[in-house]
C-alpha cells in the first residue's frame, strides 16, 4: 500500500483516520526547514483556499498563547541523509526531517497525499471564497483538506536526480521552465541541468559578450522533423534569459530543493556562438546561427583567445547560478577541421599532445580548471573522460554505460544518463501517430526498468578496486528539444515518462524490469493515481493509449533506431551517440 504515492516511498503504514487542515491551523518549523514548510503552506494554501497561520522561526509546538501547531516541520539527525518521517495521526502532521532536502520530500509527498485538488493553483469547491453567488445565496468558505492517518519512512537511493531540459534548440520562455523545475520538484528530482548553448542558439546573456545572444539567440528557421527530410519552417525563432531571469529560475528552484546546473557546451555545438563571434571559430568565416539539426564540425579554435573568452563565460555564469556543478559539455566534437589547420595541428605537438583530438580534452580541462578554481566542479559528456580530465570532474555518460563504469574505475564521480535508455526525445510508441518519431522506442515501461549501473557493471567497478571508485552519483533523464517546439510538445515527451524515472531515481532498488510485479504496479499506480494529480497541474502528457489527434504531428518525419540492432552490435556500450564520421541517429556516415 503506497497510498498512491509517486515516487513510491521506503516504508509506508496507513492508519485508520483522518487529519483536517481549517483555515487557522498553525504550522511550525525549525528555523532549518522553512523553505520547505512556507512552499508547503503557500501551494496548500492557494490550491485549498484557506489561510494557515505560520509560527515564527523556531517557536515550539505549543507558543506562549498555547496555539497548538496542527502542522510541525522538525529536524532528526538520526535520519538518513535528504531522509523524512511523515506522522499524520490525531496529534496533527509532523514532519521530521534529517535537513532541508528531507523537508523538500516530506512536504512534496504531503503535497501528494491531500489528492490531486492539491496540484491545482485555486480552489474548485463551488463557493466563491465567502462571496454570495450571482443567486444571491451565500456559500461556506472553502477550505478545508484531509490528510489520511499514515507514517511514511523515506529517503532516496541517488543524490543526484537529475532532468536536462534542453532550451537551446527550442527556446522556452522563462515561465515554462519555472513550471517545468516545479513538475521536477513534485518527482522529488533534485537536479535540472539547463542545455543553454548549442549550434542553434545561445539563450544566457553575457554582459560582456552582448552579440552572444543579440546575434546567436535567434535563428532565420529551423528544421521540421529530421534534417534529412530537408524541411524548414521559414519561421525566425529565438529567445534568452538575462541574468535577473536566470536568478529567479534559481531561486525558485532553490526554494522546492532544486538545484538548477547550467550548461555551456564547448568544444563543439558552438555555432551560435561562433555565428556572434566568429574569431571564435576553426575557420573565422561569419555565417549563421545553425538551421538545421545534426552534429556540426564546426567547433571552436582551441586558442588562448578561446580559453579566455570562455573563462569570461563562465564567470557570468557563476555569478548567476550557485550550483556547486557547471556543465561544459564536451560531447560530440568533430575535430576534421582542426586535422585541416596545420596552426592548431602544430599547437597540438607544442602542447605535448599525442594528437590533435587531445585538444578536446586539453580544452575542457583548462576551463574544468577554472571553475575549480572559484570553488565548483564541471560536469562534462563522456567524450571528454580521459587522462588529461582532472579527478574532481563529474562524468556524465550518455554513449550507453561503459564510459561511466571506466570513469568510475578511474575514481570520477558520475552520473549516469543513457540515450538507450533515458533520452526522453526519443519515441515512446513505434505507432503511425507517435509525433516525430526519433530514437529508440523507449516505453514508460522501459524507462522504468532503467538501472544505473546494471550489476555486471558494478561487479567490474568493485575489481578495479574500491579506493580509486568515484561515486555513482545517480541519474539523469534528457528532454532535447530538436522535436519538441514547444512547451506542449516538452509535456508529451516528458510525461509520464519522467515519473517512472523519478520513481527508479528515489525509491530503493528493485526488478523493476518489463513486465515484473514492481513494473504492473507502478503502470496501476501511476494510471489510478498520479495522472489524475498531472492532469490537475495541466501536464499534456502521453495517455497510455496513445497521444491524442492534436498530440500527433503529420507529415513530420523522424528517424526511428532500432535499440535492439544496435545494442547486439555494441554491447552496453552501444553503438549510439556520434564518433567521428559517422551519423549520430544512423550510425552511418555523417
Ligand atoms: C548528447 O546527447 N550529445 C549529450
Amino acid at each position: 500500500m503506497s497510498q498512491g504515492l509517486v515516487p513510491r516511498p521506503v516504508s509506508v503504514t496507513p492508519a485508520p483516520g483522518v487529519v483536517v487542515l481549517a483555515p487557522g491551523s498553525v504550522v511550525a518549523h525549525d528555523p532549518a526547514l522553512r523553505p520547505a514548510a512556507r512552499w508547503w503552506r503557500r501551494v496548500t494554501e492557494d490550491a485549498f483556499g484557506l489561510d494557515l497561520v505560520p509560527l515564527p522561526d523556531g517557536a515550539a509546538a505549543h507558543d506562549p498563547t498555547g496555539t497548538t501547531a496542527t502542522v510541525r516541520f522538525a529536524v532528526d539527525r538520526d535520519l538518513p541523509p535528504s531522509g523524512c518521517r511523515l506522522t499524520v495521526d490525531d496529534a496533527g502532521v509532523r514532519v521530521d526531517a534529517a535537513d532541508l532536502d528531507g523537508a523538500h520530500a516530506a512536504a512534496q509527498t504531503l503535497r501528494q497525499l491531500a489528492g490531486p485538488a492539491a496540484f491545482r493553483r485555486a480552489p474548485v469547491g463551488r463557493d466563491h471564497g465567502g462571496r454570495p453567488w450571482t443567486d444571491g445565496q451565500p456559500r461556506p468558505v472553502a477550505g478545508a483538506l484531509t490528510l489520511p492517518h499514515v507514517t511514511i519512512t523515506d529517503h532516496p537511493r541517488f543524490a543526484w536526480r537529475g532532468v536536462l531540459l534542453d532550451v537551446a534548440r527550442h527556446f522556452l520562455p522563462k515561465a515554462d521552465v519555472l513550471r517545468f523545475v516545479d513538475l521536477a520538484a513534485a518527482h522529488k528530482l533534485n537536479v535540472v541541468q539547463l542545455h543553454l548553448t548549442d549550434d542553434q542558439g545561445w539563450r544566457m546573456e553575457i554582459e560582456r559578450y552582448p552579440r552572444l545572444t543579440e546575434v546567436g539567440a535567434w535563428r532565420r528557421e529551423s528544421g521540421v522533423g529530421t534534417w534529412r527530410a530537408g524541411v524548414s519552417d521559414g519561421r525566425p525563432h529565438g529567445g534568452s534569459y538575462t541574468h535577473d531571469d536566470l536568478r529567479e529560475i534559481v531561486a525558485y528552484a532553490r526554494e522546492r530543493g532544486v538545484t538548477v546546473v547550467p550548461e555551456i557546451d564547448v568544444p563543439g555545438h558552438v555555432e551560435a556562438a561562433v555565428a556572434a563571434y566568429p574569431e571564435l571559430g576553426t575557420r573565422k568565416t561569419p555565417h549563421a546561427v545553425r538551421t538545421t539539426w545534426g552534429v556540426s564540425t564546426e567547433v571552436l579554435d582551441p586558442s588562448e583567445e578561446s580559453l579566455a573568452f570562455f573563462r569570461d563565460v563562465l564567470d557570468e555564469v557563476l555569478d548567476v547560478f550557485d550550483a556547486p556543478f557547471v556543465a561544459l559539455g564536451g560531447d560530440e566534437v568533430p575535430t576534421t577541421l582542426w586535422r585541416d589547420d596545420p596552426a592548431i595541428v602544430a599547437r597540438a605537438a607544442t602542447l605535448g599532445l599525442d594528437d590533435v583530438a587531445d585538444l578536446h580534452g586539453w580544452f575542457l580541462a583548462r576551463l574544468a580548471e577554472h571553475v575549480a578554481s572559484r570553488g565548483r566542479r564541471a560536469v562534462v559528456w563522456d567524450e571528454a573522460f580521459g587522462p588529461a580530465l582532472p579527478r574532481d570532474v563529474v562524468v556524465a555518460s550518455w554513449r550507453g554505460w561503459a564510459a561511466g563504469a571506466d570513469a568510475l574505475a578511474a575514481g570520477h564521480d558520475v552520473v549516469m544518463a543513457p540515450e538507450q535508455v533515458v533520452y526522453l526525445d526519443h519515441r515512446e510508441g513505434d505507432g503511425p501517430d507517435e509525433p516525430v518519431p526519433v530514437g529508440f522506442l523507449r516505453t514508460l515501461e522501459d524507462v522504468y526498468a532503467f538501472e544505473p549501473l546494471p550489476g555486471g557493471l558494478a561487479d567490474a567497478v568493485a575489481r578495479a578496486g574500491a579506493a580509486a571508485s568515484g561515486a555513482l552519483l545517480g541519474g539523469q533523464a534528457q528532454v532535447w528539444t530538436e522535436h519538441l517546439d514547444s512547451v506542449r510538445r516538452v509535456d508529451y515527451a516528458a510525461f509520464p515518462r519522467l515519473a517512472a524515472f523519478a520513481e527508479v531515481m528515489w525509491s530503493p532498488a528493485a526488478d523493476r524490469s518489463v513486465g515484473s510485479a514492481a513494473s504492473l504496479e507502478f503502470r496501476a499506480r501511476l494510471e489510478t493515481h498520479h495522472l489524475p494529480r498531472l492532469d490537475a497541474y495541466g501536464v499534456e502528457y502521453r495517455p497510455p493509449s496513445g497521444p491524442h489527434p492534436w498530440q500527433t504531428r503529420p507529415g513530420v518525419h523522424g528517424w526511428p533506431r532500432d535499440l535492439a540492432a544496435e545494442l547486439a552490435a555494441g554491447g552496453l556500450r552501444g553503438v549510439g551517440g556520434w564518433v567521428e564520421g559517422r551519423d549520430r541517429h544512423t550510425g552511418g556516415p555523417a
